[in-house]
Formats: C-alpha cells, structure tokens, sequence
C-alpha cells in the first residue's frame, strides 16, 4: 500500500498492507490473525506528525471508529467519551457549538482525536491535558487493553507516555471533560486576546467567550501556518528548547528581541521559530524542504505531485540537521525534532 495520501508532509511510502479498522471490536481479532506472521505492526492515524520511511516494512493499522457519547452531564460540565477515529478539529467545532467549552484554543490541529493524546497537543496557552481524563487503547506486543486515567499517561510538553512507547499503543477512546461557563476563557497567549474582543465587538457583545477565542485563533493559524492539502507540512518541526535561565539571560543580552517564556525559577523556554527567522533561515533549508515563509519553525515539501522524485526521509534530515547545526553554532541552543520519526522496520528507537 502506498501511504503518500495518508501522511500529510506527503512523503512517498510503501507500506506491506494498509488494514483500515471501522470499528473498536476489529482491533482485537484484526490484531491476533496479523500476529501470526510476524511483520511488525504499525498504528497510522491522521499522518500529521510522522516522518515516514520510503519503504515500510510493517503491517499498517489505520484506526477510524467513530463515535462521541456523553457519559454525564450537569449544569456545569459534561463529560464525554470520543472514539479514535473522530476529526479533531470537527470535535473542537462540535463541543464549541454545543456550548461545552475547553478544547476551543485547539481549534484547527490536524489529525484525529487517538493521535492528539500522543504529543499532548498544545497551542494557544492550552495542552490537551487540560481538559482529557482518560484513554483506552490497546497495547500491540501483549494484545491487551488498558484503561489509562490522565495521571498514568505521564503527559508533559509535547509528550506522553504513548510517544516514549511510540508503536506500542493503539488509542481507541478519549475521555473528556468540558465546562460550560462561556465567560472562561483563556487568551492570554499573543493577540488571542485583542482579536477575540474585535470579533465580539463586531457581533455587539463586550466581553469575549469561547467562541471568539476559538475564531481568533482559527484567523491566526490561517494567516501563518500552511494548509496541509496545498503546502504539505507536519506542524512545528523543532520542540521549543528549554534552556537554563542564566543562558537566556546571557542571550537577551546580546539579541534583546528573543523570545522566550518563563517555566520556572531556572529555566525557560525559548521560541525556537524566533530563532531559526533570526538565524536568516525563515523560507530557507535544502531543496524541497524548506521552512515556512511565515512561520519558520514549520518545515515545508516543496516538492511537485507530478515530480518524479518525491521527497524523502532524507530529504527531511538533510534540511532539519541544517537548522540544527546553524542554530547550535549561531546561539549554542540545540533544537530537538518534534515529529515521529519512524525507521523502515517500524521503529522508533534509532531516529537521527
Ligand atoms: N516567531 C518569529 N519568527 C518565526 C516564528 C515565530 O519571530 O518565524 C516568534 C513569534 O513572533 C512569537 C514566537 O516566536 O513571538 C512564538 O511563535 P508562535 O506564536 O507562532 O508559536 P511557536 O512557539 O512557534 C508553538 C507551538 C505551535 C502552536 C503555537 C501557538 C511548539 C513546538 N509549537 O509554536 O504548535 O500552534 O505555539 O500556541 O510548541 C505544532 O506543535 O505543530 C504547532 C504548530
């Protein structure tokens, strides 16, 4: 199976099989037949944060059960339970619109709510954490299932402890729980703020509630984060590095425009996007990946449809050690790659 359509940075990759699962009781007799060869496994869900092999050497599994079921609710909060399968960001627009706030400075991630658990999506001054209260899925090398609460996923920036097991987890639901105040709201994160209260005022409303925030925020990932379906992306490339406060401070000196938030009393964490645009490198890398003109920390394929050679891993490495190499010589900051990188035996383990 050819996965060039079902990995959204739209890299060629040959798979053995695809086995599309519709629904929750497939995975396990699905699992327990494929199991008598002995290819490995390997979980596809939306494709929006992996690095594909051009040849994959695994039995692909491709998770798209639907399904959203509230589990209680009172006049406060509902609590609802969502299936693998479900488009995030048709959630976020679903919940917001029934009045169940939350998830709404998420709005417009890629990909499908069983991956979103894997890197603790996060945007806007929100994780996913924030709101998710338990998962089910099903572990591949044993064949069982685990019902997680949100203590035991061991969630932290950008990660989880399905992402330290990459491949071993195939998430089949995810739990939620939302408020329905529509006064709380969190904007504090750029010009969330100042843009939702434009847009409130437009509708002649003062004070800004979830939907305006959720607006905002689809305005600007619009105006600076490329659409998959034209310019073939996998979000942020580069984790924000955490780096000792007195370094940051050394830094702020030389370069007083760094950007850079505070974790705690010793570090803080650095806009790694800021770094790259101020090394020179915004719309730069080695052809056809390139970094974003508007958003420098989102790495690009340039390459054709109709090219005769699509990009590849390597094409990607080559760019992404380029910007590691600048920005460790210009700042002494070593970035560290956020995607998955998968090897062609399904592997996580020996990524560059
Ligand atoms: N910046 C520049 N030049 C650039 C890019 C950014 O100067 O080319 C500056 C911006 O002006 C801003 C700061 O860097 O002051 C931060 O930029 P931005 O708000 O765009 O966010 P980010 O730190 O680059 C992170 C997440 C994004 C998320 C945004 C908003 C990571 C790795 N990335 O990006 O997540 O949407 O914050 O919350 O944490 C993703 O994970 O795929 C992703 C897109």
């Amino acid at each position: 199976a050819q996965l060039l359509a079902h990995n959204t940075m739209r890299l060629s990759c040959q798979a053995m099989q695809l086995i599309t699962l519709e629904q929750e009781a497939q995975v396990e007799p699905a699992i327990a037949k494929l199991k008598e060869g002995d290819a490995p496994l390997f979980v596809l869900s939306g494709g929006s944060n992996v690095i594909l092999p051009k040849q994959l050497q695994a039995q692909v599994l491709h998770p798209v059960f639907k399904g959203i079921e509230v589990l209680a609710e009172d006049e406060h909060s509902v609590s609802l339970e969502v299936m693998g399968g479900e488009n995030w960001h048709e959630l976020v627009l679903y919940t917001v619109n029934n009045g169940w706030y939350g998830l709404e400075n998420l709005a417009l991630i890629p990909g499908l709510v069983g991956a979103s658990p894997v890197q603790n999506i996060g945007a806007y001054g929100v994780q996913l954490e924030d709101c998710l209260t338990h998962i089910k899925a099903f572990h591949l090398p044993t064949q069982k299932w685990h019902d997680f609460d949100k203590a035991d996923c061991q969630f932290n920036y950008r990660d989880s402890l399905f992402k330290q097991q990459a491949g071993q987890w195939l998430i089949t639901r995810v739990g939620f729980k939302l408020h329905k105040d529509a006064t709380q709201v969190n904007a504090d994160y750029g010009d969330v703020a100042c843009l939702a209260l434009s847009l409130a005022q437009a509708d002649n409303r003062s004070a800004i509630g979830p939907i305006d925030v959720m607006h905002a925020i689809i305005d600007i990932r619009q105006s600076k984060l490329p659409d998959p379906a034209v310019l073939p992306n996998c979000g942020s490339f580069f984790k924000n590095p955490i780096i000792g406060t007195e370094q940051f401070a050394q830094l702020q000196h030389e370069y007083p425009g760094i950007v850079g938030y505070r974790v705690d009393e010793a570090h803080t964490k650095v806009a790694a996007g800021w770094l790259i645009d101020t090394a020179g490198l915004k719309g730069q890398g080695i052809n056809p990946i390139l970094t974003h003109a508007k958003q420098a920390l989102v790495l690009v394929n340039h390459s054709t449809l109709d090219s005769t050679t699509p990009a590849s891993q390597a094409d990607i490495l080559a760019t992404q050690q380029f910007i590691q190499r600048s920005i460790k010589d210009k700042f002494g900051i070593e970035l560290e790659r956020e995607p998955v990188w998968v090897d062609e035996q399904a592997s996580y383990t020996a990524a560059p």
